[in-house]
């Protein structure tokens, strides 16, 4: 019977990661099995950082951002030599099957420990929502929210000024985030790595929204200069440019309630995995159930295109 099991959070935080954390401690409490929390992700496994996990020592955490844990990256953990030590410091310990809270590249650590012995399961904590094998990840209706806010404030001021401001979302390769952003705060315009971009269409179309007191450009991360971008809307058309970066604002602040109740969801069914000794698995939402799934089959699953969301934004403009 299992008697004592890890959880660690990993890669870029998000919020909800507590709330996940929080029910993985009380599920397993409840079916006598003890938590040991390992701090600072990967590194603080290679590293024998452990603390105890229980009932008390998880409350008042369920609100909180961030994670009571710690994350990092460590990217030598791709190296079998030093997975293998990562599983002395758990045998040591007697851990004996581990929660990861993370990405993809998370739940490739996740996989690799399996395979040398060690039950994992991931839970999808990232508020990029680029698991393309979940409907949703713990954090990005948080960072969703939070991105929304920042709009809806931006949006006040540009039309006070004919501005067109120009709003650069997180998303790493992934453009939910910016699309559920733009069609949330009706922007006029959307960027993602799914829509690709062209800077001329893009100051063209602008040209054309000329009469409108506003306009609002909400632009994925990591796709141009949006500083530029906007000089270049101040040059080329009748609103004067500004460009916002949201960064790691969007990572911060207490889940909302999805976030927090999709979190325990998803650790309930990762607790009750190893459980039935199952592993190398990772939880997913889809059509509102929570299910498992091989880890392989999850990082294989085909990016979603999106497409209806996007004819949905353009019918909408
Ligand atoms: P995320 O989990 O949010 O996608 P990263 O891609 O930075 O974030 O991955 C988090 C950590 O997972 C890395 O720092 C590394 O420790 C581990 N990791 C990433 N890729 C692999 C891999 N191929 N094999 C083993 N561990 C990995
Ligand atoms: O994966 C979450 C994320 O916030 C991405 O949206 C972003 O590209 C990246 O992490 C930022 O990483 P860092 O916190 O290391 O700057």
């Amino acid at each position: 019977m299992l008697k004592k099991i890890g959880v660690l959070t990993s890669g870029g935080d998000a919020p909800g990661m507590n709330a996940a954390i929080r029910a993985v401690v009380r599920v397993a409490g409840k079916n006598g099995i003890h938590v040991v929390g390992i701090l600072d992700g990967y590194k603080g496994l290679l590293e024998g950082q452990f603390i105890d996990l229980n009932k008390p020592s998880v409350s008042d955490t369920l609100d909180r951002g961030g994670t009571i844990l710690g994350s990092a990256r460590l990217p030598e953990f791709k190296d079998e030599k030093v997975q293998l030590a990562a599983i002395e410091q758990l045998n040591k310990a007697g851990i004996e099957a581990l929660v990861v809270i993370g990405g993809d590249g998370s739940y490739r650590g996740a996989l690799a420990l399996t395979q040398h012995g060690i039950n994992c399961i991931g839970l999808p904590g990232t508020i990029d929502n680029d698991i393309a094998a979940t409907d949703f990840t713990i954090g990005f209706d948080t960072a969703l929210n939070t991105a929304v806010e920042a709009v809806d404030k931006l949006r006040d001021t540009s039309s006070s000024h004919h501005r067109c401001s120009v709003v650069e979302v997180m998303g790493n390769h992934c453009g939910d985030l910016a699309l559920w952003t733009a069609i949330s705060c009706g922007a006029e315009i959307v960027i993602t790595p799914e829509t690709g971009y062209d800077e001329v269409e893009t100051i063209e179309r602008l040209r054309q929204l000329d009469s409108k007191r506003h306009a609002i450009v909400v632009i994925s991360e990591k796709i141009c200069d949006v500083e530029s971008l906007a000089r270049k809307i101040s040059l080329n058309t009748g609103f004067s440019g500004r460009a916002t970066v949201l960064g790691h604002v969007q990572r911060g602040g207490s889940p909302t309630p999805s976030d927090r109740v999709l979190a325990s969801r998803m650790a309930e069914k990762a607790v009750d995995c190893l459980i039935h000794d199952i592993g190398g698995q990772c939880i997913c939402i889809r059509e509102n159930k929570i299910v498992n799934l091989p880890i392989e089959q999850a990082l294989d699953t085909p990016k979603k295109s999106r497409k209806e969301l996007y004819k949905l934004f353009n019918e909408l403009v």
